[in-house]
């Protein structure tokens, strides 16, 4: 599906989802907050936080507990993703894992990658994850 470009209001309105999202972080471990807003093509936002426990391996970041949320819900045509943490001077950066779940539902989808202020850089998934392995490789 094609890529589809929100307006400048609606990129600032989804950084600020993802930045209440971060409000609800379970982080007792870390104390690393993070937030994250997602976008469908239908103009659904699903929102999530990370959740760790106390084995610390099954913790599960923001941006996988929204997209399952979305997914559960019966979305899967994702346009967006804003990713919100509590640093000041860099961008928040997903992941190696939660790149690879935002590839299962398409390459050319935006990220937006976000500081405490709100400022952002813009990326596609496919610029986060090249060369990715995908559910057509399965096929061929
Ligand atoms: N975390 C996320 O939720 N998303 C990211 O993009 C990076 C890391 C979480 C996982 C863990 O709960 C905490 O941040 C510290 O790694």
């Amino acid at each position: 599906m094609a890529q589809q470009d929100l307006s400048q209001e609606e990129v600032n309105e989804l950084i600020h989802q993802s930045h209440e999202a971060k409000e609800f972080s379970f982080s007792p471990y870390s104390k690393f907050r993070v937030g994250a807003a997602l976008k469908t093509r239908d103009g659904r936002v699903f929102k999530g936080c990370n959740v760790e426990n106390a084995c610390y391996n099954l913790g599960v970041c923001a941006e996988r507990n929204a997209i399952a949320k979305a997914v559960s819900e019966g979305y899967r045509d994702f346009i967006a993703i804003a990713i919100a943490s509590d640093m000041e001077n860099e961008f928040i950066s997903p992941c190696g894992a939660c790149r690879q779940v935002m590839r299962e539902f398409g390459c050319k989808w935006d990220v937006y990658l976000t500081k405490l202020d709100k400022s952002y850089k813009k990326m596609t998934v496919d610029e986060l994850l090249p060369c990715s392995f995908g559910p057509e490789d399965l096929s061929k």
